[in-house]
């Protein structure tokens, strides 16, 4: 976005020219390299692009908050007629949580779990000595009720543990407002959440920012949502801004070849004649090596020998907002760059395209029929004594599937409606009340483990979050190959397999 086309008051934080580098043993990471972009008052600002391509450490640049290993090479952060990068940690402190706040991805490991919201929340207004406890606890629950937290007076009371995800993000979500800051920062705010609670979330952010009049920028890899809840986008590959601009302009009218690939990449537009989603080949560049010309070219379709050398214009567009690419304008531009939105730029190599009717004849792997999975939710001396007919929840109901050999099915359904219960079910994991579960025709619903554990080795579950399912203890190639080893594989050279 070009400076001079914005009036400065309207800017509440001025990014330029910012580099951030890692030290790391295989040598220096550059994450972010001279990073310009404006955030605009009372604005909705999204940060989009693929993983690792900068977008939290531009946030924890902003806070200060920056990882020991990390060095601020060059740039500037105004904000308040300061320059954040160069302010005193005292002075950073003081502006972090009251001036600016942020939401993280997981309130599970944001939150104090020892703590009750009550006394979290109190603790966050430490700095308003003139403020009685009773007057901090009337602020956090009139926050609470803001954000939409039931019977916030008693729940106040409780502890993160006691909340379910969504209610845990919007008590996050509550946390970063209470100081009232001026800019709320949110890094991946519903990336924990299922899509029901995703979009519950999008309209309270979006609600609040009305209501407080206040400047938010969301980062999410997720174009759905930055297209519902951003007023200004911004794009970012590989620590690098290629696009920026209003979100109408840049879904409808994107001029970067990167974006235009994130969007024709985009599962929401999946052609369902071919069923395949395009991806963009490659992979972000090493960072560690010194980068020429367009940081995009290796994986760009449209790429020419100039793109390699010659680091492309940052090109103005309508309204505000650049796109940094040599098609755009100069010596190379192209003038069917880019084409309709009706016309793919993402080749696709046909590989797969087309999915293989599903073969009747294929008997089924798993054939899972009226399975009933029921947990005890209270002991039988506690019911009675409570006079409760019910003791028993019901996780999973009557479902009945089957999957042939070589198919895929997707499960799909808001949290709790029984989905990882069902797998569970099927790994013996769990034990289940009726029905039955056959693998390869053998019904191996409740079988004892000692039967079952042959079967394992056919069976493998990948878990949701590999930071939680792995152990940080072991090495990669411990956890790679303790799978053979249960399974008493020896003889065989394991570092071969691996
Ligand atoms: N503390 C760190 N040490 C070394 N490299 C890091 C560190 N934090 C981030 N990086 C690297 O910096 C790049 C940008 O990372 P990040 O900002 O987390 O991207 P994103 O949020 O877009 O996924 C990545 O290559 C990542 O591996
Ligand atoms: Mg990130």
């Amino acid at each position: 976005m070009p400076k001079d086309s914005i009036p400065s008051p309207d800017i509440l934080l001025d990014i330029q020219d910012l580099s951030v580098e890692f030290r790391t043993p295989r040598g220096r990471v550059k994450a972010l390299r001279n990073i310009s972009f404006p955030i605009r008052k009372k604005r909705i600002i999204g940060i989009v692009g693929e993983s690792g391509s900068g977008k939290s450490t531009v946030l924890w640049a902003l806070l200060g908050l920056l990882a020991k290993n990390a060095e601020v090479t060059s740039g500037e952060v105004r904000f308040d007629g300061r320059d954040l990068l160069t302010a005193k940690e005292a002075h950073m402190r003081a502006i972090r949580g009251e001036d600016i706040s942020v939401v993280f991805q997981d309130p599970m490991t944001s939150q104090i779990p020892v703590l009750t919201y009550a006394r979290q929340m109190r603790d966050i207004l430490y700095r308003r000595p003139g403020l009685s406890t009773a007057a901090k606890r009337r602020m956090a629950v009139e926050m609470l009720a803001k954000v939409g937290i039931p019977d916030p007076d008693r729940r106040i009371e409780q502890y993160p543990h006691h909340f379910s995800g969504g209610m845990r993000q919007r008590a996050g979500i509550a946390m970063a407002l209470l100081t009232g800051p001026q800019l709320l920062l949110a890094d991946e705010p519903t990336t924990a959440l299922d899509v029901t609670m995703e979009a519950q979330i999008i309209h309270l952010l979006k609600d609040l920012q009305k209501e407080l009049d206040a400047t938010v920028v969301v980062v999410s890899h997720n174009l759905g949502l930055i297209a519902e809840l951003c007023d200004d986008v911004v794009v970012m590959y590989a620590g690098e801004v290629v696009e920026s601009g209003d979100v109408r302009e840049i879904f409808h009218n994107a001029q970067h070849p990167y974006t235009r690939a994130l969007l024709e990449c985009d599962p929401a537009r999946i052609d369902d004649v071919s069923r395949k989603l395009p991806v963009i080949p490659g992979d972000i560049p090493d960072l560690t090596k010194t980068l020429s010309g367009c940081i995009y070219a290796p994986r760009c379709q449209r790429a020419r020998p100039v793109c390699r050398q010659i680091l492309p214009p940052d090109v103005a567009r309508g309204g505000f907002g650049l796109a940094r690419c040599h098609l755009l304008d100069g010596p190379h531009r192209d003038p069917d760059w880019p084409p309709p939105l009706t016309v793919m730029t993402l080749g696709q190599d046909g590989t797969g395209a087309i999915k293989a009717p599903r073969r009747h004849s294929d008997k089924p792997l798993l054939e899972v029929s009226d399975l009933n999975v029921q947990f005890e939710t209270v002991g039988p001396v506690r019911a009675r004594l409570k006079g409760l007919t019910q003791r028993h929840v019901d996780a999973v109901l009557d479902v009945s599937l089957s999957i042939a050999p070589g198919e895929t099915l997707g499960l799909v359904g808001e949290s709790g409606s029984g989905k990882t219960t069902l797998g569970r079910c099927v790994l013996n994991l769990v034990t289940s009340q009726s029905g039955s579960v056959r693998f390869e025709g053998q019904d191996i619903r409740n079988m004892p483990e000692s039967r079952f554990k042959p079967l394992r080795r056919d069976m493998a579950m990948m878990f949701q979050d590999p930071v939680g399912s792995l152990s940080p203890r072991k090495s990669v190639r411990a956890l790679i190959t303790e799978p053979f080893q249960i399974h008493g594989v020896t003889g065989d050279d394991l570092d071969a397999k691996f």
